[in-house]
């Protein structure tokens, strides 16, 4: 007894649910200058007129035995009936934003239903920065701009291919016009280098519009800095001794010059005096003469202390007492064997020397 009230509910139920309009999709977003298309379909054979609104606007009326009845050039309508199921799918060509709104389909003394039709706008997304370079470990900074869309872009990042958390980004939406411009600031400490990508998303989008750079990061520079502050520093030491090496050698090389030319000079002299006392001077070899030349090299190191090394051991051999000789007689006379006018010294000399 109690199944047959279920049953009358359950048959009331079916009868109602069999008797049902049934449009879909529910809710469509399409983009602008894109179809919208929505299906109207019932079981019942006993309509006659199927009208299409759009925001309570008739539009399109479809009758079960001449079809489309106004054909306006953007509003259309397919016949899909099958086999106990009357199907008309509506079509909206070329939708406009200012054509979001309901669209109902109403069978006549059966039923209607509503649906919904968002007409969106997909823009541009820009990650502003282009490729960057960041030091590693320091705070990256990118930003993502996206122009021109409808509604507000979903924005998000992706790092290497991974989603990034929320946590790292900023993001912020101003209205321009009908349509809106959303910025997002990304901020992560770079580890290593990357593909970062920012994605817009508008429901009506099937993939989100991308943009991506690519993030190369370089070691920290207090390391990097101490590398160049160490190749400065070595190549200026570097240099500044090479510099120094070559004054010295210069400076090296002068002197040598200088004190040979000299040292040739005194043995110069000394050989033509040898020469002229072996020949002028008879009797015994003057043992103690020396050139006036290399005694001044002795009597005066002030002057010529670098030529001293090379004649010390002539200087050594010969007891050096009594000569005096200045400079002046010297020039004068430099060889004193040849007599002359000579000095009181040099006088003194050869008598002192003679005997
Ligand atoms: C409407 O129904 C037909 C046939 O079942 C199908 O091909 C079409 O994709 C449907 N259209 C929509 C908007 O669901
Ligand atoms: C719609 O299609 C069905 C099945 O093909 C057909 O029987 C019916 O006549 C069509 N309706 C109109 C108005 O063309
Ligand atoms: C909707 O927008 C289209 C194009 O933007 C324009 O031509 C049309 O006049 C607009 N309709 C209304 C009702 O504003
Ligand atoms: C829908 O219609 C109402 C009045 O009929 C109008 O004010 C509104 O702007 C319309 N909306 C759209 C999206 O066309
Ligand atoms: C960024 O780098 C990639 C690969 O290194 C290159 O293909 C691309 O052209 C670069 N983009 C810009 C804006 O320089
Ligand atoms: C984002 O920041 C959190 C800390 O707030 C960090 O744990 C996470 O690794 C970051 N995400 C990415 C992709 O780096
Ligand atoms: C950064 O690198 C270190 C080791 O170099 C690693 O342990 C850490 O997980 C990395 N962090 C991120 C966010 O990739």
């Amino acid at each position: 007894m109690d199944i047959l009230p279920l049953a009358l509910i359950l048959l009331a139920a079916f009868g109602g649910v069999i008797n049902q309009v049934h449009l879909e999709p529910k809710y469509a977003a399409v983009l602008r200058g894109s179809d919208a298309r929505f299906n109207c379909s019932l079981s019942q054979p006993d309509w006659v007129v199927m009208s299409w609104l759009l925001n309570n606007s008739l539009v399109l009326t479809i009758s079960k035995v001449h079809g489309v009845l106004e054909n306006n050039n953007r509003f259309n309508a397919t016949n899909y009936t099958t086999d106990g199921d009357y199907k008309w799918e509506f079509v909206l060509k070329n939708s406009q934003l200012n054509e979001s709104s309901e669209v109902t389909c109403a069978v006549q003394n059966i039923d209607r239903k509503i649906a919904i039709l968002t007409v969106q706008e997909s823009g541009s997304v820009t990650i502003t920065s282009g490729n960057l370079t960041v030091v590693r470990n320091q705070p990256a900074t990118i930003h993502c701009r996206a122009l021109n869309w409808f509604p507000a872009p979903n924005l998000t990042w992706t790092w290497d291919g991974m989603p990034v958390s929320e946590d790292n980004y900023s993001i912020s939406t101003v209205a321009a016009g009908e349509l809106f411009n959303t910025v997002s600031t990304l901020r992560l400490l770079a580890n290593s280098s990357a593909r970062v990508e920012c994605q817009a998303k508008v429901p009506a989008l099937a993939e989100p519009e991308s943009s991506t750079i690519f993030l190369t990061v370089v070691p920290e520079p207090p390391e990097q800095d101490q590398t160049v502050l160490i190749a400065v520093v070595v190549s200026v030491v570097a240099v500044a001794v090479l510099v120094l090496l070559i004054i010295g050698i210069i400076f090296c090389y002068r002197r040598r010059a200088a004190e040979s030319s000299y040292a040739d000079e005194v043995r110069k002299k000394r050989t033509l005096s040898e020469a002229n006392a072996s020949e002028g001077v008879q009797g015994r070899e003057n043992m103690a003469y020396l050139p006036d030349g290399r005694k001044q090299a002795v009597a005066d190191p002030s002057e010529f202390n670098g030529s001293v090394s090379a004649d010390s051991a002539h200087a050594s051999e010969m007891p050096d007492a009594i000569f005096t000789s200045t400079h002046a007689a010297q020039e004068q006379n430099p060889s004193p064997v040849m007599g002359g006018p000579g000095t009181l010294e040099n006088r003194k000399h050869r008598l002192a020397t003679i005997v």
